[in-house]
């Protein structure tokens, strides 16, 4: 091996690394690209999550490729988690919204592997179950940390989608019209305007996009 390059593994692969590289680095210069999926390569989205075994016995644990650097023996498993569609919130979220949105709101069956799984110590099982109850603004609360990684749905067994069914929620309570923390802080609720914002997101209208990026390159900021 050539001095300042390490060996590493990723999905029992052998992949030569430089030293001082991130996993991510090191599998695009390998090309190798699709073994671990990225999105923002900053340590925000979480989608390039993957768990990493050492060769001395070092604890090892879920991590982040795009912020991980590579050590001499270090084992790499991608933990591929499919996205799924964007579901839209609701300006007037409430257990049965949320259950329409999700039907798989009441399949949880407590047996707190979400929650065991989470890196940011999120009480991913409890949260499901205060959702269950409608407590959306302590649900709101609970999820502020997630980094959408994906590991509470890839352990579930049930498929409950709790990381999903989290977002659902702080975006529906983020527009909803009835909010508590919007009336402590003297702001106006957006309802209208994010129900606008929404449908221009789900449909994906070409002249609005267009509309709105000349905008920006004209004024340097958002705002059409
Ligand atoms: S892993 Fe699924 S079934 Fe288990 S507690 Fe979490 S949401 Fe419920
Ligand atoms: S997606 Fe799930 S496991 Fe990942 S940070 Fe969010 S709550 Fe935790
Ligand atoms: S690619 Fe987004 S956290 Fe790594």
């Amino acid at each position: 091996m050539e001095s300042g390059t390490v060996e590493i593994s990723v999905a029992g692969k052998p992949v030569q690394a430089k030293v001082g590289e991130t996993i991510i680095h090191a599998l695009w210069a390998a090309g190798m690209g699709d073994a671990v999926k990225t999105g923002c390569v900053g340590g925000v989205c979480g989608a390039c999550t993957v768990n990493i075994r050492f060769k001395d016995g070092k604890p090892g644990g879920t991590d982040l490729a795009c912020l991980r650097p590579v050590e001499e023996g270090m084992e790499v498993f991608p933990c591929p988690v499919e996205s799924i569609p964007a579901v839209a919130p609701s300006s007037e979220p409430d257990v049965a919204s949320l259950q329409a949105a999700f039907p798989t709101l009441n399949r949880c069956t407590k047996c707190g592997s979400c929650t065991t799984a989470c890196p940011m110590s999120i009480p991913v099982m409890d949260s499901v179950l205060r959702m269950q109850e409608g407590k959306f603004e302590e649900v709101s609360e609970d999820f502020i940390t997630c980094i959408h990684c994906g590991l509470c749905r890839f352990v579930c067994e049930d498929k409950v989608k709790p990381h999903n069914m989290g977002l659902w929620v702080r975006r529906s309570e983020g527009m909803s019209r009835d909010n508590p923390s919007l009336d402590q802080s003297g702001l106006e609720p957006i309802g209208d305007a994010a129900e606008q914002e929404w449908t221009y997101l789900f449909t994906g209208d070409p002249e609005e996009r267009f509309k709105r990026a000349k905008y920006f390159r004209e004024h340097g900021r958002a705002g059409a």
